[in-house]
Order: structure tokens, then sequence, then C-alpha cells
């Protein structure tokens, strides 16, 4: 099935040669979805970690059909699955999380035993806007797609399970699993108790050679959620939504809460995108208040190979913390951000350091997270790839190498094309 290929809705047939054609296709596809092992719907696979989620299933499990199920809001470009968009095992459909139709549909049509749930609403600073969208993508969204799959894996003859065909002729059963992917942000801020930075008494490969803790405290599985803003609250509230299917209906579920992510193909409002395409066209970089906030950064690809690992190892009803023992003060990663970017451009480095420009606090700015994935690294033996130094000057090349990606993103010209192409 799939073909990499894209599904348009609301197409009917009307004539009894379409009607027959739509069989057959019907047909066509049911066959072949029976060759694959397993059939995952990933949502959100248009945005910066689908895509690499995406991108990661597509290439590592040519037997699993992977449909990636994305709204394309500002935030979902098809161009960042260029390179896969034509693999067999690969179909893309554009729909919103909260039809509620659609989803039953679509996990009905392709027999799906695996949801990995991505699709969101994820910029604090627009959530401060209008949280109304953050509600209804994130809660409601999140809902729709839960109950979709209670529907229909209760509907199995195994409830929780799936059984289909393999290429060899022989059957398969899996059980199903619907994973959530949340965020740190839901437990709330940490205090920045130790300004100066101590020495950490954990690290992983992730960890900057320069590597310091500003605090005590790291958020743990057991940490209690405190969330601040409208994104982290529509993010906790969904993440109870996910915990309560299993409680209530024995739903097999799993959330994992992952630190800040940074690489290719993120949307140029968030600080490290951002701020590399300012440097480049010497554009004033605005830093929140005094810029001491601490994020703690993980690369990108190490949170795909973490949910890869947890979708087929982790425990039901479980929640692991993913991060890499990495935090940084704004004003520092910022500092690292303009060297970097000044060498490889050839400029002096720091060169554009006076192009930091502090102002206005973000309101409610949340003010240190720090992830304790020890859990993870302890019950399933998850250990990142990249250090910090080389994730991040591989980061920089890449948007300075994608100029093209990022006018294209920013100019809301491929928002142009998808509406004329979806008439949406
Ligand atoms: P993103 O904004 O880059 O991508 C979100 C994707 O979801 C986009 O492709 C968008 O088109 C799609 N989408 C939005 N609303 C939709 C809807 N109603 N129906 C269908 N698709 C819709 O986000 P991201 O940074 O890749 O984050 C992905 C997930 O990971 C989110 O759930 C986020 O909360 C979580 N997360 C992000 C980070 C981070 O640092 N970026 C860290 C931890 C967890
Ligand atoms: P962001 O990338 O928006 O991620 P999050 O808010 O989810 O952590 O911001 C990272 C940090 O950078 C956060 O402390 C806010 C700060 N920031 C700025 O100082 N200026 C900016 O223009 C942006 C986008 C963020």
């Amino acid at each position: 099935a799939g073909g990499g290929h894209i599904e348009r809705k609301g197409h009917q047939a009307s004539s009894p040669e379409r009607l027959c054609h739509t069989v057959q296709k019907r047909n066509r596809i049911l066959r072949d979805m029976k060759h694959y092992s397993r059939a995952i719907v990933i949502t959100g696979g248009a945005g910066f970690i689908g895509s690499h989620v995406v991108r990661l299933f597509v290439n590592k499990y040519p037997d699993y059909h992977i449909i990636n199920i994305d709204k394309l809001t500002y935030a979902g470009n098809l161009a960042n699955l260029d390179d896969i968009k034509d693999k067999p095992n690969y179909t893309f459909l554009k729909a919103d999380i909260c039809d509620f139709e659609t989803i039953l549909q679509t996990l009905r049509r392709y027999d799906v035993d695996g949801i990995i749930h991505l699709a969101a609403e994820s910029h604090v600073d627009r959530s401060i806007k209008d949280p109304f969208t953050f509600a209804r993508t994130n809660v409601m969204g999140t809902l729709s797609m839960l109950q979709a799959a209670k529907i229909f894996w209760e509907s199995q003859k195994e409830q929780w399970k799936m059984s289909r065909v393999n290429a060899d002729g022989d059957e398969v059963c899996t059980e199903c699993r619907f994973y959530h992917i949340s965020t740190d942000e839901v437990y709330g801020a940490l205090e920045l108790t130790d300004p100066q930075g101590i020495e950490t008494p954990f690290s992983t490969k992730a960890s900057s050679a320069h590597h310091h803790t500003y605090g005590q405290e790291f958020f743990t599985e057991e940490t209690k959620y405190q969330p601040h803003s409208p994104y982290s609250a529509s993010k906790a509230s969904s993440d109870h939504f996910v915990r309560a299917f299993h409680d209530t209906y024995g739903m097999p579920t799993i959330v994992t809460n992952c630190s800040n992510n940074y690489g290719p193909y993120q949307f140029p409002e968030k600080l490290i995108p951002l701020f590399i395409n300012n440097i480049r066209h010497r554009k004033p970089l605005p830093v929140y208040g005094t810029g001491e906030n601490v994020r703690d950064w993980l690369y990108v690809e190490d949170h795909a190979r973490a949910i890869d690992l947890i979708f087929h190892k982790g425990k039901v009803a479980d929640t692991y913390n993913i991060g890499g023992f990495n935090e940084w003060k704004n004003i520092d990663i910022i500092k690292v951000l303009i060297a970097t970017t000044d060498r490889l451009l050839g400029r002096e480095e720091g060169a554009d350091n006076d192009l930091i420009t502090f102002v206005t606090d973000r309101k409610g700015h949340d003010m240190r997270y720090a992830i304790d994935s020890r859990k993870l690294q302890r019950e399933l033996g998850w250990e990142p790839s990249l250090q910090f130094e080389e994730g991040i000057e591989k980061t920089v090349k890449w948007y300075l190498e994608h100029q093209d990606w990022l006018d294209n993103v920013t100019s809301g010209d491929y928002q142009k094309y998808y509406e004329k192409m979806y008439g949406v």
C-alpha cells in the first residue's frame, strides 16, 4: 500500500467506472497492506521532530507501512521529507487530528496497530497570543486520536492485538501501542540556585565539554506536573488524557517527556534556527529578559532514536524522560551560535556579538529546565549519539547550506502552494 503516495480527502466516486476503480484500488491496498508486518500512524510527521521520526522509521523498517498524518499548518512542510516521499512503505495523509471521523477511517483502512503521536501546536510564544488553538489541537486533537484508536482496537477480535499476513505468508500478531510524545515543560520550572554553574553529577554522550548544571534539582518521571504556559498546560492536559485511557480502558499507552530539541528542519521561530538566520543576515537577536534562563538541549536525531527504542521496548503505561544532561544558559548558547556561524561564514568569531539585543521578557518565562533521563538509560540502554559541540556544528552548517528552505518556510509560499494543491 502507499507507494509513497499522497491521499486526498473528499474524493467521491460518482460513476460506476469510478466506483469499480475505487473498489479495485481498495482491494489492492488491502492486499498489499497484508504484506507489511506493521502499520504505524505518525502524526505531525511533516514538522520538525516528526519528520526525523518518519525518516528513521521509513528507512529502518521497510516492512512497516508508515502513514504520516499532518494538517500542514505553518509548521508542517512536506519538503522536510523530500528524500523519502517516494518510498513504497510511506503514505502521506493531509488531515486534522481533530477530524475524528477521518482518523477512525484511516486506522480502519490501513489496519493500524501503532500510533506515534507528535502533532501539536508547539511554540510557547504563539500559545501566549492564541491559547484556543493550543487547546483545540493539543487537547481535543489528542482526545480524538485516543478515541479513534480505542474504538478501532476494541473492535478487533483480540483487543489491543492485531494480526496480519506478512510477505512470507506467515500470520504475525502485534501488540497495539499508542505512544504520546510530550515535553519536559509540563513539569514547570526549576530554580536557578547555582547561576554560576556547578559540576554536574550526571552526563551522557550528548553533554557538552563545557557541561554545567545550574541547580540541584532535575525533572524526574515522578516530578509533579506544574505547567505555566498555555502550551505546557495543553500538553499536560493531553498527557493526562493518554494516561486516563490506559487506566480506564486498558489502552496500551506510553508517554515520554523530552527536553528542548535542536537540529535541521526546525521552524525558524524557535531560538536556534531563528538566531542562526538572523546572524547570517546581521539582524538583531532578541534575547528575552537577561538571557539567564536555562534550557537542556538534545540533538533531534537522538530524540528520534529514543522514540524508536521506546516504541518497541518501552513498558506499557510507563513514562520515560528523554534528555542528554546538556544545560545551557540562553546567553551562552547564543554566543556559541554567533561564534560558530561567524566562523563558518568566514567572519571573525564573535564579530556579531553586537547583534545581541535584550528585549522585554516572555510572560511567565520558565527559568530552568533540566531533565533526568537516567531511567531511560538504565532500563532501555538508551545513549545519545552526538556530543553537543558536534551537533551544533552540524546544525549551523545545515541552516547555512539550506537558505532556500528557510526562505521558503518564512515566505509563506509553501503554504499557498499547499492551499492551491489541496483546495483548503
Ligand atoms: P512542530 O511545530 O515543528 O511540528 C508540529 C507538526 O504538527 C506540524 O507538521 C504541523 O503541521 C502538525 N500539526 C499541527 N496541528 C495539527 C493538527 N491539528 N492536525 C494534524 N497535524 C497538525 O513541532 P515539533 O517541535 O516537531 O514538536 C513535535 C512534538 O514534540 C510536539 O508534540 C511537541 O510538544 C513535542 N516536543 C517538542 C520539543 C521541541 O523541542 N521541539 C521537545 C519536546 C517535545
Ligand atoms: P524556544 O526555542 O521558543 O523554546 P522553549 O520556549 O520551548 O524552551 O526558546 C528557547 C529559549 O530561548 C527560551 O528560554 C526563550 C528564549 N528565546 C529568546 O530569548 N528569544 C527568542 O527570540 C526566542 C524565540 C526564544
